[in-house]
């Protein structure tokens, strides 16, 4: 007998969600973000499609790195609620048919941490070995410092002790040591309250630093990866761990487990996502093809989680300096745009200059290609940045609910853009009313995208289109095909394209009306507008096409 076990891998073709409870809905009018104004808002999410959230940091926090700087793993920020909150909302959400995932960012600790304060307090503390100290570290690698507008090295001189502790992301960040067992247990201790909660797994932050930055190096750093998987598998099969992994391909995989076991569940592709973003420059599939070509098949189980922009800098740094300036000009060429000397601070509708054809061809893209869409809220009604605040806080605005911003009753902590991005331009209240919003096209895709599952599921080819500004791809599973094509130009283009095994197949345009018929030697001509998309589900000659548009899994 096969066991079946589609829903089981059920983030393979999940719609996740990040989002920042601080910028989402404030419930109780003091201006912040809180889990009781989450809360009320968990339909709209839900009626988005919405099957899996992503919590950014929601802990205790000074508040110097957005969140990223924990001073209390076990807990939540007081200004967002309390624990009771937090379980209200989770009810509330399971209630609704929603995971809920949050970040794991145990890299590193706040300086005010009350590890940290009893670590550096003296050379003999008890804690001493949980973060990683040197007396004479080796010299900077420029390219180590992740944030080189407000930092030179990864040291920083503890005058207390007399000892420098290594810190890879801004000095008020001291890195944990998980090559101490003491720190790792008590990072599956962080996993185990959170899951009893009712988490369904953790995105987790800086992965690659996680496991190298430690003091005495492990052995087999993967194996603590490999152990953090075994340990959540015992408590909770099915929970997942999303992987911050920004590495080359050919060094990602070992990240999915290959040779010790499973790890991560999912890794965020920024390859394909930053060879996404030079197709778009160029008009020109080409870059996106080869990355996709080239993209190594994660182990049975595993997902590729895909995205187009997030809540950080759109990262750049895979790609050479040629081509960052091309990004550059299309997308971000003046300076206050740029980061880094990477990246972009902006949100994607800006960048394709609110064009919203442009918009629509572009989260089609991100919705069919193979992995698990993530998206960054406000994508779905196309919010803009706000350039005024400081470095990544640009893309970090409030969530915008209405005319008037609808984020707060009170006096909003964080400004909203002024302009064509504006709340009385951009909002959600105005596109629920308007059949052909940016959200209404979310929920159409994201609809689509659950009834094909070929598309997560399926073994993606990337097809000749013979025009390079058109991506072509088709995904088939179980004697299924979907084929979905794309026009990166603002021109209207056909495509023939070469079906194989599929002649005298009909098929069904799943976003629009429509039906093609592929020819009797395998091949279909496909006209596209400018910035076109087209998803088809082929079926057999004598299967009617409307009995084959919905399928799930
Ligand atoms: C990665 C997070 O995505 C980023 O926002 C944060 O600043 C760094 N980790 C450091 O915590």
């Amino acid at each position: 007998m096969r066991l079946t076990y589609t829903s089981d891998v059920w983030y393979k073709n999940a719609v996740v969600y990040c989002l920042d409870v601080e910028t989402f809905k404030d419930g109780d009018g003091d201006g912040v973000g809180d889990f009781r104004g989450l809360t009320q808002q968990i339909d709209y999410l839900s009626r988005l499609g919405v099957t899996c959230l992503w919590l950014m940091p929601f802990f205790p926090t000074p508040n110097r790195d957005d969140g990223y700087d924990i001073t209390d793993f076990y807990t939540v920020d007081p200004r967002l609620g309390t624990l009771g909150d937090f379980v209200e909302f989770m009810r509330t959400a399971h209630d609704r048919g929603m995971r809920v995932i949050a970040d794991l960012v145990v890299n590193h600790t706040s300086d005010q941490h009350p590890w940290f304060v009893e670590a550096r307090s003296s050379r003999d503390s008890p804690l001493r070995d949980w973060y990683v100290w040197s007396d004479t570290p080796e010299p900077d690698d420029p390219s180590q410092i992740v944030f080189p507008d407000k930092e030179d090295s990864v040291w920083e001189y503890d005058e207390g002790s007399g000892q420098y502790y290594l810190h890879s992301f801004y000095r008020h960040q001291p890195d944990l040591n998980v090559g101490n067992p003491e720190v790792r247990d008590e990072i599956a201790r962080i996993l185990g309250f959170w899951m009893e909660l009712g988490l369904s797994g953790f995105r987790v932050d800086a992965v690659p630093f996680l496991i190298e930055n430690v003091e005495p190096r492990l052995a087999e750093p993967h194996e603590f990866l490999a152990d953090l998987r075994a340990f959540l598998t015992r408590r909770k099969g099915g929970s997942v761990l999303l992987g911050e992994v920004n590495v080359p391909y050919e060094d990602l995989l070992p990240y999915f487990g290959e040779g010790l076991g499973d790890q991560l569940t999912m890794c965020f592709d920024f390859i394909g996502m930053q060879n996404a973003w030079l197709a778009m420059a160029r008009a020109d599939a080409t870059p996106l093809a080869r990355a996709l070509r080239e993209r190594p098949k994660p182990p049975q189980d595993c997902q590729w989680a895909m995205f187009l922009r997030n809540h950080d800098e759109l990262t750049l740094d895979k790609l050479t300096e040629e081509e960052q300036q091309e990004i550059f000009e299309a997308f971000g060429p003046r300076e206050d745009m740029q980061i880094y000397g990477r990246g972009l601070r902006r949100r994607l509708p800006t960048m394709l200059g609110g064009d919203l054809r442009r918009i629509k061809m572009a989260y089609s893209l991100l919705f069919s290609l193979p992995g698990t869409p993530v998206i960054f809220y406000g994508e779905e009604i196309g919010m803009g940045e706000n350039l005024d605040a400081e470095g990544r806080m640009a893309v970090r605005i409030p969530m915008q609910w209405s005319e008037t911003g609808g984020f707060t009753q009170g006096e909003p902590v964080r400004e909203v853009p002024e302009g064509s991005f504006a709340p009385d331009r951009v909002n959600v209240a105005d596109q629920k009313r308007d059949p052909d919003s940016l959200l209404r096209w979310f929920q159409l895709l994201i609809e689509r995208y659950r009834e094909s599952p070929e598309l997560a599921w399926g073994d993606c080819t990337v097809l000749d289109s013979g025009h390079r500004s058109v991506l072509a791809h088709r995904c088939d599973a179980d004697g299924a095909t979907v084929v979905v094509v794309h026009n990166l130009c603002d021109t209207a283009v056909d495509v023939s394209l070469a079906l194989e095994g599929l002649a005298g197949c009909h098929l069904t345009d799943l976003l629009v009306d429509g039906t093609l018929r592929v020819s009797g030697d395998d091949t279909v001509e496909v006209p596209l507008g400018p910035h076109g998309s087209r998803w088809f589900r082929a079926s057999a000659p004598d299967v009617p096409p409307e009995d084959a548009s919905v399928k799930s899994r």
